[in-house]
């Protein structure tokens, strides 16, 4: 009670506040995404993303090794398919000698003990831009659950370390994970987007990976069959519960901070470690607010980065990763 308690004690000088701070980010808290196209020397920065690139597997190998020099040691994968390698099933997606092959082995050439993740989903290689195979005007479950437990598998041969199934259809974890098992891929992780919203922000992702969802005759035009509705708080356990009962490793919770309540919920009901993915478009935001003068780019980055942890996450995919490590 006042006077005998004066919380400002506790924040008078940056000495004691480093003492009683509760929460640190470090380059061990981040796995960097990074999209990757065919072709040589190509460093195409991204419209809605600013200074965030494709890179084609020779400049893949160079930022690589950048990344880890900085601390960085997890990367997540993502590829963006030529035009014609679409198809409503993905096929492109198990050539092993496929783009997505390919930027594993290059990730693994240049920095061997770099933590390789790889997006598992239908829509980079769709020609519709969903995650899952479309039959009638609908995504059907059980059939693009094996195509991506063959996906999944796949990227293990290649040589991934976790496989992160970002595709929110039904019991796919379970598939996946039987796929491996038989395979021998038993050291082979999955980190599951669990939480996964249908999001707005996902907008310059789509513009990165030109992946959107087409506007056609019977096509549905937003994923909301499949990814989850922002409104949903407890069904976000529901879901998080299923995938470790079906073998995720690591669970996730997509868009950060939105979804901040989620986060907290899975910390406390879950045994497994939470990752949450701080999406395209909150990266944009905070690009383009500060462009305009209007935010401190780099004092929101990490308010926000921080405000990931705290709310429970323990590790966080960012487009910020590199940014963030430069200022710890
Ligand atoms: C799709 C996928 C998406 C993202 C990662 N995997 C977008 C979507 O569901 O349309 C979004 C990531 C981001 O916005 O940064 N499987």
């Amino acid at each position: 009670m006042f006077p005998l308690q004066r919380h400002r004690r506790l924040r008078q000088s940056e000495a004691i506040r480093a003492l009683t701070r509760e929460h640190y980010l470090s380059p061990n808290d981040f796995i960097v995404p990074l999209f990757v196209v065919e072709g040589k020397a190509v460093k195409d920065e991204i419209a809605s993303m600013p200074n965030y690139y494709r890179f084609s597997l020779d400049l893949l190998a160079k930022e690589v090794k950048e990344l880890w020099q900085m601390g960085l040691k997890s990367v997540l994968l993502f590829v963006k398919v030529d035009e014609k390698l679409k198809d409503n099933r993905g096929e492109e997606a198990v050539n092993p000698d496929g783009l997505m092959q390919k930027a594993i082995k290059t990730v693994k050439d240049a920095v061997p003990e770099m933590l390789v993740m790889t997006d598992v989903a239908l829509d980079p290689y769709s020609i519709y831009g969903h995650d899952g195979i479309i039959d009638q005007g609908k995504i059907v479950n059980d059939r693009t659950n094996s195509f991506l437990a063959r996906m999944a598998l796949s990227h293990a041969q290649a040589g991934a370390d976790f496989v992160a199934p970002s595709d929110m259809m039904d019991g796919r974890i379970l598939e996946i994970r039987s796929v491996l098992e038989d395979a021998h891929f038993t050291d082979v992780g999955i980190m599951s987007y669990s939480a996964k919203f249908a999001s707005a922000f996902y907008g310059p992702f789509r513009d990165a990976l030109d992946s959107a969802p087409v506007d056609a005759k019977d096509i549905p035009k937003d994923k909301k069959t499949y990814q989850m509705d922002p409104a949903n708080r407890s069904e976000a356990l529901k879901e998080a519960f299923a995938d470790i009962d079906e073998g995720a490793d690591i669970v996730m919770v997509k868009p950060g901070l939105c979804y901040l309540d989620i986060v907290r919920d899975l910390a406390n009901e879950v045994e497994v470690p939470v990752a949450v993915y701080q999406v395209s478009g909150e990266y944009a935001m905070i690009k383009a607010a500060s462009e305009k003068g209007w935010l401190d780019h780099d004092a929101v980055m990490l308010e926000q980065l921080t405000a990931i942890k705290r709310a429970g996450a323990t590790m966080i995919a960012s487009y910020f990763a590199k940014d963030a490590v430069k200022l710890l």
